[in-house]
């Protein structure tokens, strides 16, 4: 019987005008940010961004959102 990996967003603090890379690829170790993990499994590379004040946002880790890097409730499906 496979079991369905459970996924969930994370909220984060994010401050304004700083660079982040969301993981895209689910590789990293320190979800749901990059840490470099995609180039030893090929994968895809973090997608930057940055938000113009300072606020709280959950972050998706299941990779479906169709709007990155916020969950939309996609891991649900
Ligand atoms: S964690 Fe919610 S859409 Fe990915």
């Amino acid at each position: 019987m496979s079991e369905k990996k459970a996924y969930a967003p994370i909220a984060v603090k994010l401050e304004k005008d700083k660079r982040y890379g969301w993981c895209t690829c689910s590789h990293s170790s320190n979800q749901p940010f990059c840490d470099g993990s995609h180039k030893a499994h090929n994968a895809t590379p973090s997608m930057g961004f940055a938000v113009e004040e300072e606020k709280t946002a959950f972050l998706c880790t299941c990779k479906q959102t169709k709007n990155p890097p916020y969950c939309d409730g996609s891991h649900k499906n």
